[in-house]
């Protein structure tokens, strides 16, 4: 059986993994992304049907988080309102960069992750002009403490199992509880105990009273390819330990409701890949590769889902959601 640390490395691995996905996919014209290179050492080509999915998971995440970034600019003559953005186990996540890029970053974005990955991240920033020029001005960097601080950008290292730290990291960071706050947990919380993953989610509820939550994991863990995609993992010694707790879409819903959230929706991949993303868009990426794995994707896809809760004491998130199912 694998030791905390072993698991804590072998957590961190999936970011690792996560990442050359993402480059894999910009590689085959999937996604934009000038960023996601520099936090590659050695690329790597994926199947056709692992570009697809990510590339899913990628527009399904932008397409809520640009309907937050984008909510309430009718009400205060065109200035947009501030908003913040907390990225839970964000890796090496290059969506701070490209919002930056495109003049749509929120007032403050927030990432976390445990130290050795924010560290390297750090280091990468540190390294690389065209991502220091993104922070803003005279940041502070230090690869030691795993530390990025500008007025805009923080990097910041955190325990998610530890709720203290989370709330040491509020103050630090200068979240303010008052904004509108997107948090985002994309494949983090279902690698902590349930007893964490719950304590995370009821935090944040606790924390902002004008929020959205939204993660994106595995679901249904009692069929085949939900025991050989708990297997595979186990056997890289990151094993699901919230899979369980959390199995259905149902299970996920709950899992917010059940911890302050005022509503949420599950969604399974499949669903939102087929009703809720650009059709143009699809009809794009589905010319960039030969594509056989009918059966495979969708099987595939009925196994992650996303899930949003939303707590709108502003009014500001009505209609929020993917709304076209
Ligand atoms: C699968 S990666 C996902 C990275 C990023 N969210 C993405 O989608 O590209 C999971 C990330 O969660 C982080 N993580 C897992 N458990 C954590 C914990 N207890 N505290 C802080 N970060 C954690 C890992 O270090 C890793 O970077």
């Amino acid at each position: 059986m694998a030791s905390p640390s072993n698991n804590r490395a072998a957590v961190q691995g999936t970011n690792d993994d996560a990442t050359a996905s993402k480059l894999s996919c910009v590689k085959k014209g999937y996604i934009k992304d000038n960023y996601v290179h520099l936090f590659v050492r050695r690329p790597m080509k994926r199947s056709p049907i692992i570009n697809r999915g990510y590339y899913a998971r990628w527009a399904a995440i932008r397409k809520l988080l640009f309907q937050f970034l984008d909510a309430g600019m009718e009400t205060v003559d065109n200035t947009p309102l501030k908003k913040q953005v907390i990225s839970l186990g964000a890796g090496y996540d290059t969506t701070f960069f490209q919002l930056q890029e495109e003049g749509k970053a929120p007032t403050l974005y927030v990432e976390l992750d445990f130290k050795e990955v924010t560290s390297k991240k750090a280091a990468i920033i540190n390294s690389h002009e065209q991502l220091r020029d993104k922070i803003g001005k005279s940041p502070i960097i230090s690869q030691e403490r795993g530390e990025v601080h500008s007025e805009k950008y923080k990097l910041l290292p955190v325990d998610l199992c530890n709720i203290k730290e989370l709330d040491a990291i509020f103050d630090l960071a200068q979240l303010d509880s008052s904004l509108p706050t997107f948090i985002i947990a994309e494949c983090v919380l279902v690698y902590l105990e349930p007893r964490a993953s719950r304590a995370v989610v009821k935090w944040a509820a606790e924390k902002f009273s004008s929020s959205v939550f939204v993660i994106y994991e595995q679901i249904h863990p009692e069929d085949a390819f939900g025991q050989q995609m708990i297997k595979n993992l186990e056997s890289r010694g990151c094993p699901l330990l919230s899979l369980h707790d959390t199995p259905s879409l149902e299970a996920k819903q709950l899992l917010f409701t059940d911890s302050g959230w005022q509503k949420a929706t599950a969604l399974d991949m499949d669903a939102i890949y087929n009703k809720c993303l650009d059709m143009q868009e699809r009809h794009r990426i589905e010319r960039l590769e030969i594509f056989d794995e009918f059966e495979e994707w969708h099987i595939m896809q009925e196994h992650y889902c996303v899930a949003y809760a939303v707590k709108d004491l502003k009014g500001l998130f009505q209609t929020f959601g993917f709304c076209n199912v």
